[in-house]
């Protein structure tokens, strides 16, 4: 946990992720700014993707958009996993998932990859953050994020068509050394982004990890969670710190006991109550609501929330989120409610039943 003097407010996001009691839970949605949004599909019919991530006015537009129509109780700076990449030298285009000019293939490829420090090869991070504070106002904290390692380094050597990271665990298996060397150059060209973001004002970051639970769970430890690992110690201390793994089985759980997140979001293929029993007390969680409950119907979103923050039981270090991203073609009317449903629960006393 994340303990020392903070200057921010009493929000209940970020007493979440400092493990401190707070009578509302928090909620914010993975993609919560996206292509479920009739405001978003509007504004990206004039304007490309990398335009909304890259130019401060828009940004700040379409991260506040699902604040101003929710309230959620946290803003997700508008942005994507490859972004930095485009800096490390592979241009990324976006239709609507991320194309690269060019894969990893051999080790003269990594050996190409160049960071050249934050300011040169990601110049939007400072102008566009400082506009997204500026229209967010104290509405909500700003969560900063990027890819975990692993995760963008599997982007880096798919081209698409992977099946099941074929290629990255190829690489991985018959090359560990270059492996390694590839995750070493985006765990520096990582931190330096992230202490950027920071710098420019967000108030937490998040890694994205979601292709890592790929790998087995011995593989996924020495690998995955080492990589992100040393990304997460290298934060200043005092800002909060998020990791979300794709990790759907307690031996991919069982190596995050050790890890320096402040909070771990789950899978919605776990259990809330059997990852905290196994990931220890001294962690928050956030999740981890099925993405597809919210194709509806109603009701079963409410059962479904419900249960969660039930088998959650008031345990202080809770954030409601779902267990991966929001589909394009969720109504909006089931995220209202789903908003309405955690804003409405209130917790039995904390106990474990
Ligand atoms: O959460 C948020 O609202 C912030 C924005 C955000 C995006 N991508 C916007 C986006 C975040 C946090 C991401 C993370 C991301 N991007 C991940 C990790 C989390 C996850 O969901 O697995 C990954 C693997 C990517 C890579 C990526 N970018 C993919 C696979 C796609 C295609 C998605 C799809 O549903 O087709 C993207 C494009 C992308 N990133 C879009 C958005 C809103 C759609 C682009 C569009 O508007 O056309």
């Amino acid at each position: 946990m994340t303990h020392g003097p903070s200057l921010a407010p009493a929000f209940p996001f970020l007493r979440a992720c400092r493990g401190e009691p707070s009578p509302e839970t928090p909620i914010w949605i993975m993609r919560q700014a996206g292509r479920y949004l009739p405001e978003y599909r509007a504004l990206r019919e004039r304007h490309s993707f990398l335009e909304c991530c890259t130019i401060p006015e828009l940004c700040a537009e379409v991260t506040v958009q699902p604040i101003e129509r929710f309230g959620f109780d946290a803003a997700i700076l508008f942005s994507d996993i490859l972004i930095p990449v485009i800096g490390l030298g592979i241009p990324v285009s976006f239709n609507p998932g991320p194309v690269l000019e060019f894969h990893i293939e051999r080790r003269e490829d990594v050996a190409r990859l160049k960071w050249k420090g934050a300011a040169e090869s990601t110049p939007h991070v400072k102008p566009v953050i400082r506009a997204v504070r500026e229209r967010l106002a104290a509405r909500a904290p700003l969560i900063g994020f990027a890819g975990a390692p692993f995760t963008v380094a599997s982007y880096l050597i798919e081209d698409g068509r992977g099946r099941d990271l074929m290629r990255a665990r190829a690489f991985l298996s018959r090359d560990p050394e270059w492996f390694a060397r590839l995750l070493d150059v985006i765990v520096e060209a990582t931190v330096d982004y992230l202490k950027a973001q920071i710098a420019a004002g967000v108030d937490a970051i998040m890694l994205f990890d979601t292709q890592a639970g790929l790998l087995p769970p011995t593989e996924f430890a020495r690998t995955a969670v080492t990589a992100a690992e040393r990304i997460l110690k290298a934060m200043p201390k005092g800002t909060p710190t998020l990791y979300f793994a794709l990790a759907p089985s307690v031996g991919h759980l069982e190596s995050l006991r050790t890890m320096h997140a402040d909070v771990f979001g789950l899978d919605y293929r776990v259990s809330v109550a059997q990852a905290r029993a196994i990931i220890g007390g001294s962690h928050g969680v956030q999740g981890n609501l099925d993405p597809a409950v919210l194709l509806g119907p109603p009701e079963e979103v409410v059962v479904q929330a419900e249960a969660i923050l039930r088998e959650n039981g008031g345990r202080p270090g809770f954030i409601f989120n779902l267990g991966h991203g929001i589909w394009p073609e969720t109504p909006v009317e089931n995220v209202a409610l789903l908003v309405q449903t955690v804003r409405r629960f209130r917790t039995p006393a904390v106990g474990i039943p």
